[in-house]
């Protein structure tokens, strides 16, 4: 007998291609294909680079950066940072890839000491909250977190004013490096996109195939930051 596919009251289906296709290729989750897009179209994540992964659980962006590093010998690493404890995927992972379980919000000196010495050529946030069904809300409460990607890659609004001598003050994201962040449209996602002209090369909306078609998610790229 063929199998049903699984819908929610609402009509979402969850077990769609995408997710079959993660299912069948060992990606934790159908989120992989959002970023293997954006990485096949912007060369975000360099062989041998240095990643970090904001909001990672429960991994298949990991999969796909440390994939994207190329083989062991080239070196590179992955740090991926969650509330949720997680466990770093067998497959497409190996020991360059790090867990810290943590909320990103609260990141100080000390983390990127140990983490960050050299920067990183890309900062992925993928982080979300629950959403709450109300679209105002979850867009401002998804732009919150996409401004702590920000800050956390080049100190955000408050760059112009901090010491550029000071550690991480203006960012662990290297010259030259891309941000990504998840956004649910809505007010003030525009008026962020321009902010972010000051510290990128060129920014850029992305809305990957993988995305539901009832989503309002969308990523934002800063790409190829400045000097
Ligand atoms: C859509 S999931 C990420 C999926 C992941 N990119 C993957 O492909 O497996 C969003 C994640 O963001 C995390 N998150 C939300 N707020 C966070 C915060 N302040 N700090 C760290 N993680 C956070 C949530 O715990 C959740 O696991």
């Amino acid at each position: 007998m063929a199998s049903r596919a699984r819908i929610t009251r609402t009509g979402r289906v969850l077990e769609d291609t995408f997710f079959k296709k993660a299912k069948a290729q060992g990606y934790v989750a159908r989120s992989a294909y959002k970023l293997l897009e954006i990485q096949q179209k912007h060369k975000l994540i360099p062989p041998g680079g240095q990643v970090l992964d904001l909001g990672c659980h429960p991994g298949a962006w990991l999969q796909v950066a440390c994939e994207s590093l190329g083989p062991l010998k080239k070196g590179g690493r992955v740090i991926g940072v969650d509330l949720q404890e997680t466990k770093r995927p067998d497959k497409f992972c190996d020991e360059r890839v790090t867990i810290v379980q943590a909320d990103a919000r609260e990141l100080g000196a000390e983390f990127w000491l140990e983490h960050a010495p050299g920067g990183f050529d890309a900062v992925l946030s993928d982080m979300c909250h629950f959403t709450l069904g109300n679209s105002v809300a979850d867009a401002y409460k998804s732009l919150e977190l996409a401004r702590t990607a920000w800050t956390i890659a080049t100190g955000g609004e408050e760059a112009e004013s901090l010491d550029p001598n000071m550690p991480w003050g203006r960012g662990v994201l290297k010259p030259g490096g891309s941000l990504v962040m998840k956004l649910l449209q809505g007010t003030g996602t525009q008026e962020f996109a321009a902010e972010l002209r000051r510290d990128f090369t060129k920014v850029a909306w992305h809305r990957p195939k993988a995305t539901r078609s009832e989503s309002k998610e969308v990523f934002l790229l800063g790409l190829k930051r400045k000097q």
